[in-house]
């Protein structure tokens, strides 16, 4: 009995202690708790004080950039370095299509010779970009504008270059290229009756269609599908032709057709799907170099500066019948695929596909007519050329914004 009494005793002492320390516990873990609550409150006072300052900062930095902005507009932005030209002697020139390739380097050219020049273009193929580094001259206009449209301005001459050039343009919408070819003409060629302008007309070598006569001389009159995929841009271009020896004849006119050939060169369109800018993009991404058929076919390319040479001088010339302006020196195309391999560098390998619809087998200029009335003939030699194309392709490639300047000016 006392045992059972001692035992009891020992439960009792143990209970009470079990609830002192739970009572302890308790206690403490209600401390703790309350003091967690106050850290918290005090944590949020530090979250809301820092987005405060984070607030601030952010308000100050930009109150920087509007003023760096502000100062930024106040420095005249730098341009190329133009020739001035008196009134007598400065022409105020329209050129259509002048954000494409080919415009942007005729732009430049007349430009420096310190000329007042008006871009008339759609962008459907070209960019700002091709010509910002004229963007606020005061002898430099940009109008964003269709051709297909009248378009009533005053100029002494007009270069005539609007209308999608490489195929996968002109296909896209067959109507609208035969559209621009035509009334875009008619447009043009009644503003120069108006105004009793010079114009000069951007052909092409197309006119000639799959040619069976070679080299093709001016007067060879064409081997063309006229309903084939390549129609709605070499009939336009044969159209464009007639139409102009027509207001010539008619409205006794002056006019310039410039048969143009395969040209290259900085500013192509990365993706225009022709033979120089498809093998370069291909060897620079190590990618397969896709050859159409056999590549037993010939291309001769001419570098852009050239053909800018050519056009001037036909402008300038007193001569009015059609011209070629390419450069004679003629590559299969399976040369080229190793000749642009070759000076990339890199792993692609090349490989044939089937052949394209009405591709052209031959092609290359009979230029007699360009050195004999323009003492015109190419310069730049193909690797010369190639060189600098590869180069600007590379630089395009590896841009990531837009500050990154699209600047490629011919020298004076
Ligand atoms: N690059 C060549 O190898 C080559 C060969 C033969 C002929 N051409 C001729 O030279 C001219 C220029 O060719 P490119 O290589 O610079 O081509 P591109 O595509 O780079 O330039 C053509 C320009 O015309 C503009 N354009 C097209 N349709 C228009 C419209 N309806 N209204 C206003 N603007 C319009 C485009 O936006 C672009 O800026 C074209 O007439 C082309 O047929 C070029």
């Amino acid at each position: 009995m006392i045992q059972v009494t001692w035992k009891i005793k020992h439960l009792l002492v143990l209970l009470a202690s079990l609830s002192i320390l739970l009572l302890v516990f308790i206690k403490y873990s209600r401390q703790r708790s309350a003091e967690n609550v106050h850290n918290l409150h005090l944590y949020q006072d530090e979250l809301e004080y820092n987005k405060h300052l984070l607030q601030e900062a952010s308000e100050r930095i930009q109150d920087l950039e509007n003023k760096i902005l502000a100062l930024e507009a106040r420095v005249p932005k730098t341009y190329p370095e133009v020739k001035f030209l008196n009134y007598l002697s400065r022409k105020r020139i329209l050129i259509t299509g002048g954000a494409g390739f080919v415009g942007s380097h005729l732009v430049d050219r007349l430009m420096l010779q310190g000329h007042e020049v008006i871009v008339a273009d759609n962008f459907f193929t070209g960019r700002k970009r091709n010509v910002e580094h004229w963007i606020g001259h005061e002898n430099f206009e940009l109008i964003h504008h269709d051709i297909v449209n009248p378009l009533f301005i005053e100029v002494d001459e007009i270069y005539h270059l609007a209308s999608p050039a490489s195929p996968p343009h002109y296909m896209y919408n067959p109507v609208k290229t035969i559209k621009t070819n035509t009334l875009g003409t008619i447009n043009m060629l009644g503003l120069a009756r108006r105004l009793n302008a010079k114009i000069l007309i951007a052909s092409t070598s197309e006119v000639y269609g799959d040619p069976d006569i070679h080299p093709q001389p001016e007067t060879y009159w064409g081997h063309v599908n006229p309903i084939g995929p390549r129609a709605c841009y070499d009939e336009g271009k044969r159209v464009s032709e007639t139409l102009t020896y027509a207001y010539a004849k008619q409205e006794n006119m002056q006019v310039r057709v410039a048969r143009i050939f395969n040209t290259y060169g900085p500013r192509m369109h990365m993706n225009d799907g022709r033979v120089v800018s498809n093998f370069i993009l291909q060897a620079l991404q190590n990618d397969v170099i896709t050859i159409y058929g056999s590549g037993q076919q010939t291309r001769s390319f001419q570098y852009i500066s050239d053909l800018v040479d050519g056009l001037v001088a036909l402008m300038n010339s007193n001569y009015t019948l059609p011209v070629n302006l390419g450069n004679p020196v003629e590559h299969s195309i399976n040369e080229f695929a190793s000749i642009i391999k070759d000076l990339v560098g890199g792993r692609s390998k090349i490989n044939h596909l089937a052949e394209v619809e009405d591709d052209p087998q031959r092609r290359r200029p009979d230029i007699t007519r360009a050195k004999k009335y323009l003492n015109w003939e190419p310069k730049v030699d193909l690797n010369t050329g190639l060189q600098k194309t590869v180069d600007y392709f590379r630089q395009e490639l590896h841009r990531f914004k837009h500050s990154q300047r699209n600047k490629f000016l011919p020298k004076l």
